[in-house]
């Protein structure tokens, strides 16, 4: 028998990725797609590429009804102002949002400058990247999102921290550039077009609220992120950079991303010595749950470069999200999130 899905913000971009991958998942049935704006309306007003695929119309929130796993694509705030509601619809929650993935309630009030609504729940929830907390996540009840930039630098990081390679006496620096769906469905004055197109902006170059989950991840206390959104719709490519521990080799770096990607199925290492995508590319990523890692190493200073692309909307949100909902089920943790991107795109 299917297990019930349900969707809450399912008009929004992240909404609209996750009812792409449920609709056509083997083993879940999609019962609700909520919008407040949307309500009575079809999917494919919203999702246009969803047209054909499904007649379900979106319902307002307050008809939300029970099922057995339900995902919350909200702005931030929304789902942790409502946790005790969700929670009592159904027996498992996958957010897609920032409003659990910190464990500790102190980095609300220094990150989002803000006291969090419930944290009591912070710790119900596993950190929702399966690349960190497999074990964790399988037969969890609640999954925590991630944020996008987080997940392109955790996963440029990791095979680095988790093979000690890294002077943690020095600072590391993480540069992420990315596309423009991260700002979500709704529009603004930056994201206008004449102000966005060609664009190659400086977000954040200090204090984003993504730092604090790297840190959180990576266990890097000196780590800093920098934003810059540049002329993409999705992805997301994060260049890090650190120094070595001590002398290091090619050959220990190649075994190092090895160790880490050998366990995990969408992650893969793209290091080539010729050719056009010698290092990972989000352009050939979109729509695809799959990570790309590389590196380079500069022999002289001992600096290592290390690059993740994602695209933003999948391994950085819906695609990590359906990939935690096939492990707290007990399903094949690749189900329904098979398709490799495109090529040429
Ligand atoms: N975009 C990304 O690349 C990305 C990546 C990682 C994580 N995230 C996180 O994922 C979440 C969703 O992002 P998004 O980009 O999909 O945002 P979005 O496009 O703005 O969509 C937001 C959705 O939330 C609904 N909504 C707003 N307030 C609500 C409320 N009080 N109760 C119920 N529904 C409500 C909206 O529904 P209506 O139709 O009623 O307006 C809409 O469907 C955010 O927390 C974001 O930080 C986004």
């Amino acid at each position: 028998m299917s297990i019930r899905v349900s969707v809450v913000g399912a008009s929004g971009y992240v909404g609209g990725e996750l009812l792409r991958l449920l609709l056509l998942h083997p083993g879940v049935a999609v019962a609700q797609a909520t919008s407040g704006r949307l309500a009575g309306r079809y999917l494919h007003q919203a999702h246009p590429n969803l047209r054909g695929i499904s007649q379900l119309q979106f319902v307002h929130p307050d008809k939300l009804e029970p099922c057995d796993v339900l995902f919350l694509a909200l702005p931030h705030g929304q789902a942790a102002a409502s946790v005790g509601r969700y929670a009592g619809l159904a027996e498992r929650i996958v957010d897609c949002s920032a409003d659990f993935r910190l464990g500790d309630p102190a980095d609300y009030r220094r990150w989002y400058g803000e006291e969090h609504p419930a944290p009591e729940w912070l710790g119900r929830f596993v950190y929702g990247l399966p690349e960190i907390n497999r074990e964790q996540l399988r037969g969890a009840r609640y999954a925590s999102g991630v944020g996008c930039n987080a997940t392109a630098s955790n996963l440029a990081l990791l095979p680095l921290v988790r093979a000690g390679l890294i002077d943690v006496t020095r600072p590391v620096l993480v540069e992420v550039k990315v596309g423009s769906s991260e700002g979500g469905a709704q529009s603004s004055e930056s994201s206008h077009h004449p102000e966005r197109a060609g664009a190659v902006r400086s977000f954040a170059p200090v204090g984003h609220r993504h730092t604090a989950e790297v840190r959180q991840a990576t266990g890097l206390r000196d780590v800093h992120l920098s934003i810059t959104a540049v002329e993409l719709v999705r992805g997301a490519l994060a260049t890090a950079q650190a120094f070595a521990a001590g002398p290091l080799s090619e050959k220990e770096l190649w075994q190092a991303y090895r160790a880490f990607a050998r366990a995990q199925p969408f992650v893969r290492i793209v290091k080539e010595r010729q050719g056009t995508y010698r290092y990972p590319e989000p352009k050939i990523l979109a729509g695809s749950n799959y990570a790309d890692i590389g590196f380079a190493l500069d022999d002289e200073s001992g600096r290592i470069v290390s690059i993740c692309a994602i695209d933003n909307l999948m391994k950085g949100a819906a695609g990590s999200a359906v990939q935690c909902m096939n492990l707290m089920c007990g399903l094949d943790e690749m189900a329904g999130l098979g398709f490799p991107g495109l090529h040429p795109i």
